[in-house]
C-alpha cells in the first residue's frame, strides 16, 4: 500500500455546491494540507451486543488504501468483510478506531454532511443491492448526479458516458426488470462511479455472475483505480478475482491475518501498472493455481439472514434521515 494521493480528491462538504443549502451553512471541514491516503482506517473494532453476550465483528483492524491502489478483502463467510466496507464508507457509526477518506475522518461528519460527503467521494458496488425498480438503468445512474444538483445537460453527458463505460449504452431505457443479472450489476457499478468517486467500495461485485461478465466488472473497477485514480476496496471470495488486486488481505473472526496485521501482502506481478484482465483471461478464467479457498459458500450470501443494520449506501438522501445510521443496540 503506497501512500501516494489523487490530486484534488479530497472532495469535502465545503466544495459541495448544491442540496440547496446556502454555502455558509456547511460547517467547515479540514482540508489536508499534505497528500494523504485515500482510505485510512486505524484499529476497527465493531461490537454487537445481544443481551450479555458480545461478538466483536471486527477486532482491531487497520488498512491503507492510496489512491489508484485496488486492495481486495478475502475471507471466510462471517470474517467480517461486509462489516469493514461499512465502517470505511461510513455508514456504520457504532465502532472503535477511526476512518478517514481522503483525510476527512467520519467522525466529524454529521447528518447531511455526512451523506453528501459519501456520495461525493465514495461509490458502493453492493451485490444484491436493489436499483430502484421503476427507473430505468439511465435514471439509477442519474440518482447521484441528481442528489448533487447537477445540472440536466451535464447529468446527461456523465449518465451516458457511465452507461457507456460499463457497455450499456443502448441499454439506458430499460427497466431493471428487463435487463439480466449481470447487465444489473453493471448499472450499479455505473452509478457507483458517475461521480468519479475517490474510493469505491465494492461487495462480491462477481459474486453471481459468468465468467465473462465478471472479468468486464473487475476490467471497470480496475479501470477506475487505473484511470481515475479511485482507491478500490473489492471483496471477494474468488481468488482469480483477488489475484488483480495489488494488495490481498484476508480477514478471518474479524482480524487481518496478513503478515504485520497493517494491510496486508502485496501481491507480487499485480502492481499498479498491472493491466485489466483480458477478455481470453478473465477473473475466473486462467486462475492461480490456487484452490478456491471458499467453495462451497454462498456467494456474498450472509448466513446470519439478518436485515441490514446500516443506513443505505445508495439512497442516502441528504433530505432524509438517512444520513444517520441505524443502530440496532
Ligand atoms: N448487526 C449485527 N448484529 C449481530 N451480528 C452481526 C451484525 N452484523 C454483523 N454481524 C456478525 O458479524 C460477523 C461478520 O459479518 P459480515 O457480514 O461482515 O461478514 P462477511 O465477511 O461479509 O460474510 P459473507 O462473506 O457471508 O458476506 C458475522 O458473524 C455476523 O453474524
Ligand atoms: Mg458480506
Amino acid at each position: 500500500m503506497g501512500s501516494s494521493s489523487k490530486p484534488g480528491a479530497a472532495r469535502t462538504p465545503a466544495d459541495t455546491p448544491a442540496d440547496g443549502l446556502a454555502a455558509g451553512a456547511v460547517p467547515a471541514v479540514p482540508v489536508p494540507a499534505v497528500p494523504v491516503p485515500a482510505v485510512e482506517a486505524v484499529q476497527l473494532t465493531r461490537v454487537h451486543r445481544d443481551g450479555r453476550r458480545e461478538l466483536k465483528s471486527l477486532d482491531g483492524v487497520s488498512l491503507t488504501v492510496a489512491a489508484g491502489e485496488v486492495v481486495a478483502v478475502t475471507g471466510p463467510s462471517g470474517a467480517g468483510k461486509t462489516t469493514l466496507l461499512h465502517l470505511l464508507g461510513g455508514l456504520d457509526r457504532q465502532h472503535e478506531g477511526r476512518v478517514r477518506v481522503v483525510g476527512v475522518d467520519w467522525q466529524t461528519l454529521r447528518g447531511s454532511d455526512r451523506a453528501r460527503f459519501r456520495r461525493r467521494n465514495c461509490g458502493f458496488v453492493v451485490q444484491g443491492l436493489a436499483l430502484l425498480p421503476q427507473a430505468t438503468a439511465a435514471e439509477n445512474v442519474e440518482v447521484p448526479l441528481l442528489l448533487d444538483g447537477i445540472p440536466a445537460p451535464d447529468r446527461r453527458d456523465r449518465v451516458a458516458r457511465a452507461l457507456g463505460g460499463v457497455g450499456l449504452a443502448d441499454e439506458g431505457a430499460k427497466l431493471p426488470d428487463q435487463l439480466s443479472g449481470g447487465q444489473q450489476q453493471r448499472v450499479a457499478i455505473a452509478r457507483a462511479l458517475v461521480n468519479d468517486p475517490a474510493v469505491v467500495l465494492a461487495d462480491e461485485p462477481t459474486g453471481s455472475l459468468d465468467s465473462e461478465t465478471a472479468a468486464s466488472v473487475v476490467r471497470l473497477l480496475l479501470a477506475a483505480a487505473r484511470e481515475h485514480g479511485a482507491a478500490v476496496v473489492l471483496v471477494t471470495h474468488d481468488p482469480a478475482v483477488a489475484r488483480y488486486a495489488d494488495t490481498v488481505v484476508r480477514l478471518r473472526s474479524g482480524r487481518l491475518e496478513a503478515p504485520g496485521g497493517e494491510g496486508g501482502v502485496p501481491r507480487t506481478g499485480a502492481g499498479p501498472t498491472g493491466g485489466a484482465p483480458g477478455t481470453d483471461a478473465g477473473p475466473t478464467g486462467g486462475g492461480p493455481a490456487d484452490a478456491n479457498p471458499t467453495a462451497g459458500s454462498p456467494p456474498g450470501g450472509d448466513p446470519t439472514g439478518r436485515g441490514p443494520s446500516t443506513e443505505s449506501p445508495t439512497l442516502d438522501d441528504p433530505t432524509t434521515a438517512a444520513g444517520e445510521p441505524r443502530t440496532e443496540e
